[in-house]
């Protein structure tokens, strides 16, 4: 059954999630409040890199089924389920602020009671909200509209940027918190081409449950990375492999094979911050996370020792030294930089005394946007070499893989190189005549 859908925010989470609600038939409203954006994606223009989205985006606006507006009103009025993905920006002390979420259900609910809407509707909560945060919507629509028949749920979100389409329009998976019969078999239908009973289970339980959920999934993610960083530092101490002991791990399939790569820790919109906000959480309640919170520790002290071990080959000084970075955004196929560990190693050098010449395929526009003029951009990968006293690898792009190695010795002055994301074979990087840093491996220096 086709339904009409709201979708509150249009970042990463909305405008993925609206794109592929409409590609399923149903009528979406995206609302955004801001008006180049909104104006943008009515062109059929996706604000976002995501690999496939703005050919379905497109279609489905031309097909009539996706429409994007900045008046809230029109989202209300329209649709029967509205989610809201909204960001939970970090509050000072890195809980997550709900400030949004919450405004804009009392901004729903003051139209529903002005307009004198009638009929059922649900409000999702999509993007990460701390727990607790249905029940505070749940009181403002009783506040605001006593009367008018809004109920609440929570749908937290798992897809991961570069593949968020994909992992859209089939889920491992479909959390749904709630308590109410009536919402969730509206919901079940809404998710009945997503799922199935085999190996895409849609999931029914408290909103309490689900919203947790999402934050236990981050955090467990998070948690298996600082593992192997953790692992890589030891491995370095023993003069083992990582990489070997990662491959031996993952064949096992209690362990699986996801997430056990190390490198110079995890970045993104949601992991660091959700770890954060669920540490905080936890304290709050009384019942600290132990692991949660050395998952973060972990993580930052993994960037710190890539930097240190940059000093340190440059005799703990590295003023006046340049250096070429090759990744920005903080994974592959995304242009996001939010968190992007590369951006923090860039910022430590800068604060050396260094110079940067920097080249990623995708983000170099929105690393402007935050590091302005302070560093070079370069125009392909090659380019960025040239001069340059050590080449530092950010992000494992496919293109870095197998790169042309006499341009690279011939750009690279000095023929440094410091890979954060283990991309070559140290052996065999010495054989070609680099000196080779790589993450819990043997490094081949002079
Ligand atoms: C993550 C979750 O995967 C997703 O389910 C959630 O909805 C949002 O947060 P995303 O932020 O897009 O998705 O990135 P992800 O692919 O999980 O990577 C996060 C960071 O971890 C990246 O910086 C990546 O480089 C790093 N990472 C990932 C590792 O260092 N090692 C790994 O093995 C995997």
């Amino acid at each position: 059954m086709s339904l009409s859908i709201g979708v509150i925010g249009t970042g990463y989470v909305g405008l993925v999630s609206g794109v592929c609600f409409a590609e399923q038939g149903n009528t979406v409203w995206c609302m955004d409040v801001d008006t180049e954006k909104v104006t943008h994606l009515r062109q059929g223009k996706s604000t976002i890199y995501e690999p496939g989205l703005e050919p379905m985006l497109q279609r489905n606006v031309h097909e009539g089924r996706l429409h994007f507006t900045d008046d809230l009103r029109m989202a209300v009025r329209n649709a029967t389920v509205i989610f809201l993905c909204l960001p939970t920006p970090p509050d000072e002390d890195g809980s997550a602020d709900v400030r949004y979420v919450l405004q804009t259900a009392e901004d729903i609910a003051a139209i529903v009671r002005e307009e004198n809407l009638g009929g059922r509707r649900i409000i999702v909560t999509r993007s990460t909200v701390p727990v607790g945060t249905s029940d505070k919507v749940r009181e403002i629509f009783r506040r605001v509209a006593p009367d008018a028949d809004l109920r609440v749920a929570s749908n937290p979100e798992f897809m991961s940027e570069g593949n968020a389409v994909q992992e859209t329009l089939a889920p491992d998976r479909v959390v749904i918190g709630s308590s109410d019969p009536e919402v969730v078999a509206v919901l079940r239908e809404l998710y009945r081409p997503f799922v199935n009973d085999y190996d895409r289970p849609l999931i029914v339980m408290d909103e309490k449950s689900a919203e947790v959920t999402k934050y236990a999934s981050n955090a467990f993610l998070a948690l298996r990375i600082s593992f192997m960083n953790e692992l890589s530092r030891y491995c370095e101490a023993v003069g083992a492999d990582v990489e070997f002991v990662r491959l031996g791990m993952s064949f096992d399939p209690r362990i699986g094979r996801r997430y056990l790569h190390p490198g110079i820790g995890f970045g993104g919109s949601c992991l660091p911050k959700d770890i954060r906000a669920l540490s905080r959480s936890a304290q709050e309640a009384g019942a600290p996370l132990r692991l949660v919170e050395w998952t973060d520790r972990i993580n930052r002290e993994q960037l710190e020792r890539f930097v240190n071990r940059i000093r340190e080959r440059f005799g703990g000084s590295i003023a006046g030294r340049r250096f070429a970075v090759w990744g920005l955004a903080f994974k592959p196929n995304s242009d996001d930089v939010r968190e992007a560990p590369s951006l923090k190693v860039i910022a430590a050098l800068l604060g050396d005394g260094a110079t940067i010449c920097a080249y990623d395929p995708e983000a170099i526009e929105t690393a402007r946007r935050v590091v302005g003029e302070r560093i070079e951009y370069a125009r392909d990968m090659y380019h960025a070499l040239v001069g340059a006293d050590a080449l530092i690898i950010a992000t494992e792009w496919g293109e870095f893989r197998s790169p042309d190695w006499q341009r690279m010795k011939t750009a690279l002055r000095g023929h440094v190189i410091f890979d954060g994301r283990n991309l070559w074979n140290p052996d065999e990087l010495a054989a070609r005549g680099f000196e080779y840093y790589a993450i819990g491996r043997r490094s081949y220096a002079p």
